[in-house]
C-alpha cells in the first residue's frame, strides 16, 4: 500500500513553519584491541540533531553539454511531464513518466498496517524541489539550439519529438569552454560555439553567466552539472594542482594542463554553487577539492551510474555476500552515439575505464575468507564504437567465480538499452538531492553549533560510479548499501528509525 503523504508524531522530531529538526541516536560500534590483544567490539551511541530547511527553492540546473544526448534527453523529459504530452508510438500511446528517477519513481517502506506493508514515495520524506519547477539551462560547445540537438540525439520517439519542437528551439546552449587537448580530436566538427580568452578569462565568463541566469531567471538556487564529453585525465602536478592556491595561480599563468571541467567547477565555486560531475575525468583535481572545501560549496562525483556498472555493483555484492568468489569480470560495450565516438579516443576510454575498474573494490576487500590479500578479481572493461547502434547501448558482461568444492559457475548478461534514457533521471536525482542537501545541517553530541555535511557530497553516492569522498572516507561502491545509506540519513532527518529489516513485529 502506497500513502502519499504523512507526519511522524515523535518527542524526537519538531516540525515547525521554517525547518524540521530531529533528534537522532545513532547506533554504531568502536573498535579496539583489548590487553590480551584480541578485538573488542563496543556498541556506542551518537546523539545527533538534524535541521531541514523546508523552503523549496526555485531551482535552475545547468548542464555542461546541455546539447547532447543526456541534456537533450533530460530537458525533453521534463517539459513533456510538465506539459503533459502524450505521443503515439507503434505500442500505443505513451505518456511521461519519471521510471527510472530514484526521488521521483521509488518508495520507502514506513511500517505495517493491520498485516499490509505501507511505503511512501520517496520524495515524501522531506521537501524536494518538484522536477516539473526547475529551469534548465547551459553550455555546450556545439552551438545548435536544443530541439536541433534532440534530433540529432535520435533517442526519443519522433512524435514526441515533433511535438517538443516548439518548446525547445529557443533554448540555445550557452559558449562554452573548449579545449581539444582534453577531449577527443574527432569532436572538434562539433566545437562552434566556444568561449574566446585565457583560462583565467574564460573562468570569469562562466561565472558572470551563471549569474545572469540566475538572475534572468529569478532563481534562488543554481546547480552546475557536467554532462559534456569524457575528458582524458589531467596531470597532477605538484605546484600546479596539488593545493587550491597553486591551481588559481596555475589559472592565471594559462597552463595548459587545466581542463575545462576543472575552470567550470572553480567558476562554480566562487559562485558558491554546487557543482556535479556525471563523468570520469579527474576534475576534482586536490586543488580543486581543496578549493570548494575553503569556499564549503558542494561538489560530487564521479561519472554517473546508469547501467553496466550498476548491475555489477549488484551483481558482486550478490555473489561475495553470498559467499561465492568472483574470479573474472569481463565487460564489453558497444555504443553509437556521440559518448562512444569521444570514447573511441584511448585518453578518454582510459577515463572510463578507470572509473569502471575499482566499482567492485569495497566487495573484494569486505571478505578475506574468500580473497587473499592482494588478491583481485581479472576485471577488463572493453568500449567499441559501433555507430548503427547509435544511443542503444549493448553491455554484455561475463562473471565467472569459484563455487563449492572447486566448481565454477558463469553468468553472462547481455543488456541493451538507451544509454541517455537510463542517464537522464540520475541526473534529475543527483540536482534534487545536491539542492536538498545543501538545506540539510547537524549537531553531533556537544558540538556547539549546527553545520552542513562536508562540502564532498558523500551521500550522492548511488548515484555515481566512483564515488568521490573526502580523504579518510570508505569508498562503498554496493548498490543496496549506497542507497540504505542516503535513506537512512533522511529518515533520521524525519526522526524516523533506519530500516533495518528485522521485522521483529512478526517474529
Ligand atoms: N548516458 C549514460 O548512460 C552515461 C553514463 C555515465 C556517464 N556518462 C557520461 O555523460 C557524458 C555525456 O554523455 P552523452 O551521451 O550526453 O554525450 P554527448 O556527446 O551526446 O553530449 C556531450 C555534449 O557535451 C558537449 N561538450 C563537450 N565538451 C564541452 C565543454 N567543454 N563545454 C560545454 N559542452 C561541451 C558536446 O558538444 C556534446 O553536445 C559523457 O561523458 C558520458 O561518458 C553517460
Amino acid at each position: 500500500m502506497l500513502i502519499e503523504e504523512f507526519r511522524v508524531e515523535s518527542a524526537s522530531v519538531e516540525y515547525a513553519p521554517e525547518s524540521i529538526t530531529s533528534t537522532y541516536d545513532y547506533q554504531t560500534t568502536e573498535l579496539s584491541r583489548g590487553s590480551d590483544n584480541k578485538w573488542v567490539v563496543k556498541p556506542v551511541t551518537h546523539q545527533y540533531q538534524f535541521r531541514t530547511d523546508r523552503k523549496v527553492p526555485k531551482l535552475g540546473v545547468m548542464l555542461v553539454g546541455l546539447g547532447g544526448n543526456n541534456g537533450t534527453t533530460l530537458l525533453a523529459g521534463v517539459l513533456a511531464n510538465k506539459h503533459g504530452i502524450t505521443w503515439n508510438t507503434k505500442d500505443g500511446l505513451k505518456s511521461p513518466n519519471y521510471f527510472g528517477s530514484l526521488t521521483q519513481a521509488s518508495t520507502l517502506r514506513v511500517g505495517n498496517f493491520e498485516g499490509e506493508e505501507v511505503y511512501v514515495p520517496f520524495k515524501s520524506l522531506l521537501p524536494i524541489v518538484e522536477p516539473n519547477d526547475i529551469v534548465f539551462g547551459g553550455w555546450d560547445i556545439s552551438g545548435l539550439n536544443c530541439a536541433d540537438a534532440m534530433q540529432r540525439a535520435q533517442v526519443l520517439d519522433w512524435s514526441l519529438q515533433e511535438q517538443l519542437v516548439p518548446l525547445m528551439r529557443d533554448i540555445i546552449p550557452l559558449p562554452g569552454i573548449y579545449d581539444p587537448d582534453f577531449i577527443a580530436a574527432n569532436q572538434e566538427d562539433r566545437a562552434t560555439n566556444v568561449i574566446k580568452g585565457s583560462k583565467a578569462q574564460q573562468v570569469e565568463v562562466v561565472r558572470s553567466q551563471i549569474r545572469e541566469f540566475k538572475e534572468r531567471n529569478s532563481l534562488d538556487k543554481v546547480v552546475v552539472l557536467w554532462t559534456a564529453n569524457t575528458e582524458r585525465y589531467s596531470q597532477l602536478v605538484e605546484g600546479l594542482n596539488d593545493t587550491a592556491d597553486n591551481l588559481l595561480a596555475a589559472i592565471e599563468r594559462n597552463e595548459a594542463e587545466i581542463s575545462p571541467s576543472t575552470l567550470y567547477a572553480v567558476a562554480a565555486a566562487f559562485e558558491g554553487v554546487p557543482f556535479v560531475n556525471g563523468s570520469p575525468q579527474n576534475t576534482f583535481v586536490p586543488g580543486m577539492i581543496e578549493l570548494a572545501v575553503q569556499k564549503n560549496v558542494l561538489i560530487a562525483g564521479d561519472d554517473f551510474k546508469s547501467g553496466q556498472t550498476k548491475l555489477k555493483s549488484v551483481l558482486v555484492d550478490f555473489l561475495v555476500g553470498a559467499g561465492l568468489k568472483p574470479v573474472s569480470i569481463v565487460s564489453y560495450n558497444h555504443l553509437g552515439n556521440n559518448d562512444g565516438y569521444n570514447l573511441s579516443a584511448p585518453q578518454t576510454f582510459r577515463s572510463k575505464e578507470i572509473s569502471k575498474s575499482n566499482v567492485v573494490d569495497d566487495m573484494v576487500s569486505s571478505n578475506s575468507i574468500l580473497y587473499k590479500p592482494g588478491e583481485h578479481p581479472d576485471h577488463v572493461v572493453v568500449i567499441k564504437y559501433v555507430p548503427y547502434v547509435g544511443d542503444s547501448k549493448r553491455a554484455m558482461d561475463e562473471y565467472t567465480s569459484e563455487i563449492f568444492m572447486g566448481g565454477k559457475n558463469t553468468l553472462v548478461i547481455h543488456n541493451t538499452c538507451e544509454d541517455s534514457l537510463l542517464a537522464a533521471p540520475i541526473i534529475l536525482d543527483l540536482v534534487l538531492l545536491a539542492e536538498l542537501v545543501t538545506r540539510i545541517e547537524m549537531r553531533k553530541d556537544d558540538e556547539p553549533a549546527f553545520h552542513g555535511f562536508h562540502p564532498i557530497a558523500v551521500l550522492l553516492s548511488y548515484l555515481t560510479k566512483a564515488p568521490l569522498v573526502p580523504q579518510g572516507t570508505p569508498v562503498v561502491n554496493a548498490l543496496a548499501k549506497q542507497r540504505a545509506m542516503l535513506e537512512n540519513v533522511l529518515r533520521a532527518c524525519v526522526g524516523l528509525a533506519p530500516e533495518s529489516n528485522m521485522l521483529m513485529e512478526f517474529k
